[in-house]
């Protein structure tokens, strides 16, 4: 049986009662809206962990302005019944104002690794980001988190933020998971249009020539960068934000490819935002 928890309260309840059990918390945080990707996390976290416990909940504070919190797709009783399937032992899904009671006064801050790549075209998000999972983390006291490579940036951000300010928790990084052509699955997938999709394999492309490249002794960073510039933008209708190899901890850009590094891609189809990324040993 998966229990639903709606309230903080009833968090600290069910992770007590666990406790009394002597059973180990693993903790997915999702937004919902919930795919394979987001399934490979709760499959990773039941091999580790004696219970675990997914989170659903759009978190406001990381939208920006224009953005898609509006028309992010909600539907609970479906993501409840995949968890179900997964046998995921409880579900944490609380009403916005359970979580923001009132705006917060105090709130993490992401630093410098919150502000280049995603950062820089969105202010603010990965503040929103530690902020609410700092939350999380407080309301549920996990033994272990699960967070997808998917988003690398945001990856690196959270260790960072348990690393520096001494969250007694455990990040467990999970592979990304992909559609059968490559493309890196999204709850945002489901905004493109039949023609974009199709198109928006050209992210998986862009990585994987520059992963060749770096593999077959292309040294130069701005060189691999250059390649994946050109082809993403030779893409119909996409629109490039950054193709970018940096370090994969301090996602500093990088000249010379002398270690694993972190290849990552942002694109934009439409009024819809891609990302993907892929890490690279030379
Ligand atoms: P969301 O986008 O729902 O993603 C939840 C988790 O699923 C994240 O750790 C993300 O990296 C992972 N994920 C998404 N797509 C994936 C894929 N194709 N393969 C593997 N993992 C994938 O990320 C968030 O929510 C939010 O920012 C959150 C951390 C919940 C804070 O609000």
């Amino acid at each position: 049986m998966t229990a639903v928890v709606r309230t903080i309260p009833a968090a600290t309840e069910w992770v007590q009662r666990q406790r009394a059990e002597g059973k180990s918390i693993g903790l997915v945080p999702t937004m919902g809206a919930l795919h394979e990707g987001h399934l490979s996390l709760v499959r990773r976290a039941r091999q580790t962990c004696g219970r675990v416990i997914a989170s659903v909940f759009i978190n406001p504070l990381q939208f920006g302005p224009g953005e898609d919190y509006q028309r992010y797709p909600r539907d609970f009783d479906r993501d409840l019944s995949l968890l179900e399937r997964e046998q995921v032992d409880a579900v944490f899904h609380p009403e916005t104002a359970e979580i923001y009671p009132s705006p917060p006064l105090i709130s993490v801050c992401a630093g410098n690794l919150g502000e280049t790549l995603c950062g820089a075209s969105r202010p603010g998000h990965f503040n929103g980001v530690t902020t609410v999972v700092a939350k999380l983390f407080h309301i549920i006291p996990a033994d272990r988190a699960f967070f997808g490579q998917k988003d690398a940036q945001q990856l690196a951000v959270i260790r960072s933020m348990v690393r520096d300010l001494n969250f007694p928790i455990t990040i467990e990084a999970c592979p990304t998971v992909r559609e059968p052509d490559g493309l890196a699955m999204s709850s945002r997938n489901a905004y493109l249009s039949p023609g974009e999709r199709s198109n928006a394999t050209i992210l998986y492309r862009a990585l994987q020539r520059a992963r060749e490249m770096i593999q077959s002794g292309t040294r130069d960073a701005p060189n691999v960068e250059a390649k994946m510039r050109e082809m993403i933008q030779s893409a119909p209708g996409a629109e490039l934000d950054y193709a970018r190899v940096v370090d994969r901890d301090t996602l500093a850009g990088l000249r010379e490819i002398d270690k694993e590094v972190l290849v990552a891609v942002a694109v934009q189809f439409g009024k819809t935002r891609l990302i993907d990324n892929m890490i690279v040993a030379p």
